[in-house]
This record gives C-alpha cells, structure tokens and sequence, in this order.
C-alpha cells in the first residue's frame, strides 16, 4: 500500500521511507512537541520531493502540482504533498487494518469473505459503515450563528461531525448493509474525498493478496478483545495487529 502511494505521489524510495518515518511519529504522538517535530519531518520530505520533480519530472502528482496550469511554488507545492501524504496514507492503512480486524474476529463476515458470498469491495462498504477510517469529519465553522433540533452554534466556532455516530444512527441505521453504500466515510459535498476511486483500489487489492498470500492467517490474541485503538477522535486505528500464518513463499513482483 506504501509503495502504491509513493508511486501515484511520484516519492523515491528513500523519500517514502521518510514520509512513513514522520507519519509513524504523529501517529504514535500524545503531546503538541512530537506532533510539531512529526509535521517537521514530513515536511522536510516533502521539500525534497519537490526539489527532485523540479529536476526529474514525471508523470505524478508531485509534478502536476509543480508544472503548469497548478504551478506552485516550493512552499506550496510541499504543504499541498504533505497534506496528500498524510490524507492519503492513515485512513486507507486504517480501512485495510480494520478490516481484517472484522474477518479475523467475526466469524460470519470472515467466513462469507473468505468463501466468496461477500466480495472484496462488499466487505469494505461494510467496514466503512461500521468503522470508518475517518471517524470524525475535519473541523467546520459555521459562518453565523445556526439552530440544528435543539442545539445553537455559535459563529466562528469549530464543529466536529461524528462519520461513525451518523453511520450507525438508530434513527437510519439497519444491520444489514448487504449492497448499501449511505454511509458518509468518505465524507460529503464538495470537500468530499477526491480519492475514494483510488483509495478503494489500493485497500481491494491489498487485502485479495494478503488474503491469497496468507490464507492460514489468524488473529494472536484471543477474540479481539485486547486489540488497543490509538487515541484522539479522527482516525479509527489500531495500534496493532497481531496476527499469526504459516510461511509462504514472497509474492513475486512487479504484481499484475
Ligand atoms: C480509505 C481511505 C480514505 C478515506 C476513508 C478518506 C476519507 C476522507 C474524508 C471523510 C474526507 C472528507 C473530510 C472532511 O470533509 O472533513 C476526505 C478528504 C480528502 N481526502 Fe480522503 N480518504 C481516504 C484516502 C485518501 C487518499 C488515498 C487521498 C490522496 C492520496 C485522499 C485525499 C483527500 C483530500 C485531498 C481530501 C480533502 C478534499 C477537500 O477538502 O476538498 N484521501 N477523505
């Protein structure tokens, strides 16, 4: 899933390595300190990847945005690659996780994946409804003063929207959500996620390898129960994993 990113993104090996690096640091951050020096190093490498497409361009996004008609300038084109990185990477790292954090827990949907009565892209529908990646929108400001039931909000101050709370709203929520695609992970209106398409590429194909690659996969820690999720309320994520299989043998690349 790194390299697909560091490909669609145009990032040299060692500038992928840098980015997961810092990524690793503000995911594991608790304090405002190692989310600042986290920033830092995402942007110091993503400074260099502007730089290399300013010598080397190619057909990427990096070079998009430094080429015309977008011609940003170094600072631009840096802040607008490390928003894509850090966007793009957690969430789709996290729906993958997710997932097969549900296969291996529950045995009704791991087995109906497992056997093919649920497909690949089913089954993430299905995460995205129950849990979302993204579980809480980015902050909105409404512009004046507004009256939702029987709640105001106040002008200029920040309004968090809860995805997984509207998803699994009694009031519209069923469980079966076999063929259904209302759920709000990939946000709405004009801010929703550009990259849905690609997303949903990267996390299919991962997981139909992961899962011709390990079939005997199973979970390591008995039913779930003491899987940790990392703290704050946007990103769903797990800390960890643990997971066990039998060896295989390296799937060979480049993948068809
Ligand atoms: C499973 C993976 C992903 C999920 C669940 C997801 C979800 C979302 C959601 C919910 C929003 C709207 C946030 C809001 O309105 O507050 C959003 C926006 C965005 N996403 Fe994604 N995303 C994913 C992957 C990606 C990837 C791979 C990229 C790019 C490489 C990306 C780039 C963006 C960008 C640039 C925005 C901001 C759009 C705007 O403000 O106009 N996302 N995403």
């Amino acid at each position: 899933m790194g390299q697909a990113l560091n490909w669609l993104l145009g990032l040299s090996p060692e500038t992928g390595k840098a980015a997961l690096d810092a990524i690793m640091v503000l995911r594991a951050a608790t304090d405002s300190e190692t989310v600042k020096a986290g920033n830092q190093q995402l942007i110091v490498a993503m400074a260099d990847a502007v730089m290399d497409k300013r010598l080397h361009p190619a057909a990427d996004v990096t070079s998009w945005l430094i080429e015309p008609p977008a011609g940003l300038n170094d600072a631009e084109a840096t802040y607008q690659l490390a928003m894509l990185y850090a966007t793009g990477s957690q969430p789709t790292w996290n729906l993958i996780a997710n997932m097969l954090r549900l296969m291996l827990t529950d045995d009704g949907f791991g087995g109906r994946l497992l056997y093919g009565a649920l497909s690949v892209t089913d089954a993430i529908d299905e995460v995205l409804f129950t849990d979302p990646p993204l579980a809480t929108m980015f902050p909105r400001f409404p512009q004046q003063m507004q009256i939702l039931d029987t709640t105001m909000l106040p002008p200029h101050q920040p309004v968090l929207i809860s995805v997984s709370g509207c998803n699994t709203d009694p009031a519209v929520h069923s469980d079966d959500h076999f063929g259904n695609r209302s759920h709000l992970a990939w946000g709405v209106g004009i801010h929703a996620c550009p990259a849905r398409s690609v997303a949903t590429v990267i996390a299919t194909k991962s997981l139909a390898l992961l899962l011709d690659a390990l079939t005997e996969i199973q979970l390591a820690v008995a039913d779930g129960t003491g899987l940790e999720w990392l703290p704050g309320p946007f990103h769903r994520a797990l800390k960890s994993l643990p997971v066990t299989f039998s060896p295989c043998s390296p799937l060979e690349l480049p993948l068809a």
